[in-house]
């Protein structure tokens, strides 16, 4: 059957009525608790002494519970059972929880948790990357090192050298629905869980091992999140556990959600790093030989630094083939929020590393950037010449040489790069500046065994469809698209489809909803499902009708066969009536990949997402200030499965990115302190950022692997598009001298200006 027409986001309306709801919104039941954490001060230390009298003698306290208090584990880690629900002992950084405080309701819980005496005797805290260097505190023994070729002869052989470092900020999450969790006690110490959160299955064990009972004793439910971004893959165990726990003890419901500030002081962030680099190159800007080493600042626990660390390792290349290449990462721990997922799970930051140096071998061989680009892309899909990543994989799906010549002709690239020339030449206080930045994402989970899902789909007697999958629904449209899946799978209209809430009791064991890969594992788990009950019902009218199996078809919610056409419900009431089963399970694993994170050897991703962005930037060289003016994406989403959904997630991403880079800087003082965790002092995107002149267009190719009706992944890989804002305010910083732009990201106002300072400085 031909696709719908893009549908819309199935809770579009919802959304912008205010309708939808979010674990805020939920009745709850009149004898609902309220929690608050009682939070830490102090970066680094032994706690000496804890006095909650205040806080019991609250007005509304119920019940205030310390380490001591915990029933069984005190351990909300994803990884490395390194982070405990409350400190003990020690506490490792500003804003870790001490105590959780149980009251009547949110606010007089998180008055009470101000009221704690709490003495700390201070350990000198390991804050920056210099420190933690220096006091070798780190996760793994030493770094990890990736490499292929022969980095040592190569470099010594090549023609020219650069060398350079620089430091990229990281980025909090800023979802609008903050961190949020309810606990419902039920019947024998059963627990349901509304959480909002991309890994309902993790809020379930841990929320089973804290309560020191089985998994199926708890069920989590997640109808959607008010965004994510990688913030609640792992930052919603504290919430779920705590409330789990005060609900047992209470027997009562317990709610927990974050106030923003707290929401900024406890959670972790995406890894602020630095990344030095060693180049040898040719005259023409061709890369020999690279050796790049990266500093990532993890905070005070594992968490999920060590994938996204090696994700930046994966990302070290972008879309350049580099014969002689090493990249060793540092994963520091330091005392402060546990860095973890955000968009791009480390990605962007690997792939601003390789984008900043070949925009330094550009400048300092005075070439246009797009040539330095284009001569050290991989070799094409279907040109007979093969290449490698720095981790072994075959690069055989490339189309950034297409794609690069479409993008510059659409968006008249060496015509305006003239003009801005002309334009920065008579100019002295504004300039402007232009960039293009490539992308090349690695799709699926680095850990192989997370590449699988399973489904759950019911057709009920009137022929409606309920889909059960293990995604969740943070906006970016998953539930849309798996019930498109579904719609087409069973040659239904999309009217007779609907998604669950996800639910653990429906679907087990499930990954989290990340890396890009939710609509290719769920979709396709969905879709499995779906067969095996569109060939029931074939089966059942072949029989009734006399024909093979395979001449029934399915197309527009009326199955025909020959001599016979009937509606969808029709059939599925005489398939019920028949007794054969109307529900069935999918499942899905990733074929083909395999992946050796000690050895950096294998083929992590089934396949690459590209896109190429230009973007032209101007600014204000007396204040720093600036602008983007015009931005012009072309994207590569396979087959899109919704062109519109698609198109969403390109804008916000890039819009994103770019905040990342420009306006979103964090703070903290040299006490650990992080100063920055509102929106009066943290620049988010607002809509006037977004640039006036947006064109966003989908390449047009399906994607040569056999994913979900061969679309690509689209939820991170756009996010990258962003570092050409950086890299056009860095152009525009170049036109101010000679030198190199020594900008560091984020490019605030106040960066530039002092940028555009030191380049006036080594020119003079
Ligand atoms: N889009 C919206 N609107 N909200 C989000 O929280 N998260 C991003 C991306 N797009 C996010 C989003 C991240 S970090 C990921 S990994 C993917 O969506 C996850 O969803 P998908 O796998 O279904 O694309
Ligand atoms: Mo996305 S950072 O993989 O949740």
């Amino acid at each position: 059957m031909t696709p719908a027409k893009h549908p819309k986001h199935d809770a579009a309306h919802q959304h912008v009525t205010g309708e939808a709801r979010y674990i805020d919104d939920i009745p709850t039941p009149k004898d609902a608790l309220h929690l608050a954490f009682g939070l830490s001060h102090c970066a680094a230390g032994e706690i000496l002494s804890v006095d909650l009298e205040p806080v019991h003698s609250a007005s509304g306290v119920r019940m205030v519970l310390q380490a001591s208090d915990l029933p069984y584990l005190n351990d909300v880690s994803p990884s490395a059972h390194d982070e405990p629900l409350l400190a003990e002992g020690h506490v490792h950084y500003a804003g870790q929880p001490i105590f959780i405080v149980v009251a009547d309701s949110h606010l007089e819980a998180r008055k009470a948790a101000q009221l704690a005496k709490i003495e700390i005797a201070r350990h000198a805290a390991i804050l920056t990357i210099d420190q933690a260097m220096e006091a070798n505190s780190r996760f793994e023994d030493g770094p990890r090192i990736y490499k292929k070729g022969a980095l040592a002869s190569a470099m010594s052989k090549a023609e020219k050298h650069l060398s350079g470092q620089f430091d990229i900020g990281g980025q909090e999450h800023f979802y609008l629905e903050g961190q949020a969790a309810l606990a419902l006690p039920g019947d024998q110490n059963d627990m349901v869980i509304h959480a909002s959160s991309q890994h309902p299955t993790e809020i379930q064990h841990k929320v089973a091992e804290a309560l020191n009972i089985p998994q199926h004793a708890v069920r989590v439910e997640v109808r959607r999140m008010g965004g994510a971004f990688g913030g609640k893959e792992s930052q919603g165990n504290a919430l779920a556990v705590a409330c789990a726990i005060a609900a047992l003890k209470t027997r009562r419901p317990c709610k927990m959600r974050y106030d923003r500030d707290d929401d900024f002081i406890i959670t972790g962030k995406r890894h602020d790093c630095r990344i030095a680099y060693k180049v040898g190159f040719d005259a023409t800007g061709r890369i020999e030989a690279i050796d790049f080493t990266h500093y990532f600042r993890c905070g005070w626990a594992q968490d999920l630094s060590l994938p996204v660390a090696d994700r930046a390792m994966l990302h070290a290349d972008n879309a350049y083939n580099l014969p002689n290449v090493r990249i060793t990462s540092h994963r520091l721990k330091t005392n402060t929020q546990s860095a973890t997922a955000f968009r791009g799970f480390g990605g962007p930051q690997g792939i601003l590393g390789i984008e900043r140096v070949i925009d330094h071998i550009s400048h300092k061989l005075g070439l246009d950037p797009v040539q330095v680009r284009k001569a050290n892309f991989y070799p094409e899909m279907g040109s007979n010449k093969s290449a490698k990543t720095p981790y072994g994989m075959d690069v055989t799906d490339f189309i950034l040489g297409d794609m690069t010549k479409n993008l510059l002709e659409s968006s008249c690239y060496n015509a305006r790069r003239s003009s801005i020339a002309q334009w920065n030449s008579s100019n002295p206080h504004l300039k402007r500046g232009i960039a293009f930045s490539p992308v090349k994402f690695g799709i699926s989970f680095t850990l192989t065994h997370l590449n699988q899902a399973g489904a759950l789909v019911q057709i009920y007697a009137d022929g409606s469809v309920l889909v059960n999958h293990g995604g969740t629904e943070m906006g970016q449209g998953l539930f849309q698209k798996v019930s498109q899946v579904a719609a087409r799978a069973l040659g239904v209209p999309q009217n007779f489809i609907r998604a669950s809430a996800t639910d653990t009791s429906k679907v087990p064991n499930t990954s989290a909803t990340a890396a890009s890969s939710g609509a290719d594992l769920n979709g396709m788990a969905v879709f499995a499902a779906c067969k095996t009950l569109r060939d029931r019902i074939a089966k059942h009218l072949a029989q009734s009708y006399d024909c093979s199996p395979t001449e029934v078809t399915f197309v527009d919610g009326k199955i025909t066969g020959p001599g016979f056409k009937v509606d969808w419900a029709e059939a599925t009431k005489s398939t019920y009536e028949n007794r054969i089963s109307l529900s069935s399970t999918g499942f899905y694993k990733t074929p083909d990949i395999e992946w050796d994170r000690i050895k950096g050897q294998g083929r992590p991703f089934l396949y690459f997402s590209y896109g190429a962005a230009i973007t032209e930037v101007v600014v204000d060289v007396l204040t720093g200030e600036n602008r983007i003016l015009r931005c012009d994406i072309l994207h590569d989403c396979g087959a899109s499965l919704n062109p519109d959904l698609d198109i969403g997630q390109i804008e916000g991403a890039f819009v994103q990115g770019a905040g990342w880079l420009t306006t979103e800087e964090l703070v903290w003082d040299n006490q650990g302190i992080l100063k920055t965790h509102a929106p009066s002092t943290y620049k988010i995107p607002a809509c006037s950022d977004r640039p006036d002149i947006f064109n966003i267009s989908l390449w047009d190719a399906k994607n040569p692997e056999a994913t979900v009706y061969r679309s690509k992944a689209v939820g991170e890989p756009p996010f990258m598009h962003g570092i050409s804002a950086y890299l056009a305010l860095s152009n525009a910083v170049s036109a101010c001298g000679d030198a190199y732009p020594d900008l560091q990201a984020p490019a605030t106002s106040e960066e530039i200006f002092n940028a555009i300072a030191r380049s006036k400085r080594s020119t003079a």
